[in-house]
């Protein structure tokens, strides 16, 4: 494992950037009735909220497609033409709006000629994951069968609404192949011998594909380039694609962790052919993982995790300040890509985030990189999704890693068993922001101190976000504190309130998370807000993601 990590070049810079509270306390003074204030200045939108931010992840990694996704047409497990049925009801319910596959690493060892066809006809491969599966783990998980391919994929696309995100192949395969897995899923009907292979398959209607990644974290699994080199490969990949009459977004490699010299060193190698290839690049891929609970006292990627489910409260304040770092490279890799992109036509799509653990608390023993989703990691979406929100001019897209059986997943399924976990909540709760005009929130609160090994650390006691739709106002609000309730009062300028609910995610034990045969413990909690005037009094529970929707009079 160490050695694999190694290899992807997994940053192990712990920068001690904590969050700088933005708005001064004295200016924004709660009443003496609470403690703390949000404001939230309706008159000030600042962009819409791509519903693309909150976009899924689902790579062809040890559960995640074969047991999660797919189960087979003939299997006993409840199905739609063999993709899991009770996933799809799930996510039509979070508005899914646009999913990733096939990668993630795996996506740089994928030909995608393996995966159409007729399925008895596909051949295996050793997938690029096989290395670090157990013994005892299923073949499909070692050997891909190549029954779950591109068709498949754009079929489960289609049946939860979603938009198809493919990553296609730098290191291993030539830019021809690309183009033509392009001409695959786009060429119109009749139009091209791929297209009659498409149809032959039984798709006729192209599948109209937009987001291409281009590689994936080229500086490591995706081909171990140089910035420079990668974009060289990108300019050659990017050369010529087919189009169809609608302009494909590609979206490029970006750095390791936070690393900036990639984004600088990428993007002048770019524009060395011109500055209009700067609108080659629809995105700008970041990754943020959430994974050094050390406390500061090492960087190695293996011995720095903490457990998914066993955890103290620091350890709690550690994921959620490693998560908050997001922000900060979200502002820094928008300031890099200005140097040669001031008009900024570049977009971030932060194509993988969340926390990744130690192993150990799988719900299916054996599946790799699974992990147990708690209240924290609840928490800890909430937050990031309300990152999210705060930067509608900067993040065109995000994937959460990953959908399911994988890291901070949705939902959690072996055989006929399933459930959802309550990061699935948060996104079910937090869709309702999808579309909507942001509009500026100002929170003031007191900080959380604690204790990290004798020396005192702090974090931020309340965040969120909010956005209008129309008359409706939806406003999120997260309370990091492992104990403390918030007493806050809501200014809402000019505004009445006509009607009003509030959906709560939180439990007394922070430790809490549903599983297969306790699949309710950590649900959202609904009821209505007795509250008329632009004014008024919220109690925001401890450890809690909390949503407000307000009909606006
Ligand atoms: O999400 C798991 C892996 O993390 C992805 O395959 C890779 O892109 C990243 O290193």
């Amino acid at each position: 494992m160490l050695r694999r990590r190694e290899f992807l070049h997994r940053s192990a810079a712990a920068g001690a950037a904590l969050f700088a509270r933005k708005f001064s306390p004295s200016f924004f003074a709660p009443s003496s009735a609470a403690d703390s204030r949000i404001e939230v200045l309706l008159d000030e939108p600042f962009g819409a909220i791509s519903p693309n931010i909150y976009g899924h992840f689902a790579e062809n990694l040890s559960g995640v497609i074969y047991d999660g996704i797919w189960v087979g047409e003939n299997s006993k497990v409840p199905n739609v033409n063999g993709i899991r049925k009770e996933l799809i009801e799930e996510m039509r319910k979070i508005k899914p709006p646009v999913v990733r596959f096939p990668g993630g690493c795996f996506a740089d060892s994928y030909d995608w000629r393996d995966g159409i066809g007729p399925r008895d006809k596909r051949p295996r491969r050793t997938n690029f994951w096989a290395a670090e599966e157990s013994p005892s783990s299923p073949a499909a998980h070692k050997y891909d069968p190549n029954q779950f391919g591109t068709n498949e994929f754009a079929q489960f696309c289609k049946l939860i609404g979603s938009q198809a995100y493919l990553a296609a192949n730098l290191r291993s395969l030539p830019a021809e192949a690309f183009y033509h897995w392009v001409e695959y899923c786009n060429s119109p009907a009749g139009s091209t011998t791929l297209a009659d292979t498409r149809a032959a398959a039984g798709y006729a209607d192209p599948f109209n594909v937009t987001f291409w990644g281009v590689g994936n974290e080229s500086w490591g699994c995706g081909g171990n380039f140089t910035a420079q080199e990668y974009a060289v490969e990108f300019r050659r990949y990017a050369a010529w694609l087919p189009v169809y009459g609608r302009p494909l977004s590609l979206i490029a490699s970006g750095p390791n962790g936070d690393d900036a010299s990639w984004t600088r060193g990428f993007l002048e190698e770019l524009v060395r052919k011109g500055k209009s290839q700067v609108h080659s690049v629809y995105g700008f891929a970041l990754h943020h993982y959430a994974w050094n609970l050390s406390r500061g006292r090492t960087q190695n990627w293996v011995e720095g995790k903490g457990d998914a489910v066993n955890f103290d409260p620091v350890d709690w304040y550690e994921l959620l300040r490693e998560g908050q770092r997001m922000e900060s490279m979200i502002s820094n890799h928008w300031q890099a890509l200005a140097e040669e992109d001031p008009g900024h036509s570049i977009k971030l799509v932060i194509d993988e985030w969340g926390p990744w653990y130690k192993p150990g608390s799988e719900a299916t023993p054996g599946d790799q990189l699974e992990q147990m989703p708690t209240l924290r990691d609840a928490v800890f979406s909430g937050m990031t999704l309300d990152i999210f929100n705060r930067h509608p001019e900067k993040v065109a897209m995000a994937n959460c890693a990953q959908l399911i059986n994988c890291l901070n997943s949705l939902y959690l399924a072996h055989e006929n068993k399933f459930c959802v976990t309550p990061v699935g909540h948060v996104f079910a709760m937090y869709a309702a922001h999808q579309g909507g005009q942001a509009v500026r929130s100002v929170f003031n609160a007191p900080g959380i101190h604690y204790d990290r090994d004798g020396k005192p650390a702090t974090f931020w006691a309340l965040n969120g976000s909010a956005s209008l739709h129309d008359k409706n106002l939806v406003l999120t609000v997260v309370n990091p504190s492992v104990s403390e309730s918030r007493e806050t009062q809501l200014v809402l300028h000019a505004a009445k309130i006509k009607s009003g609910s509030a959906t709560v995610l939180t439990h007394s034990d922070i430790h809490a998370h549903n599983a297969f045969d306790q699949k309710n413990v950590v649900t959202p909690q609904t009821k209505n807000i007795d509250a008329t005037s632009g004014t008024f009094v919220y109690n925001f529970s401890p450890a809690s993601v909390t949503k407000l929707v307000l009909e606006l009079a």
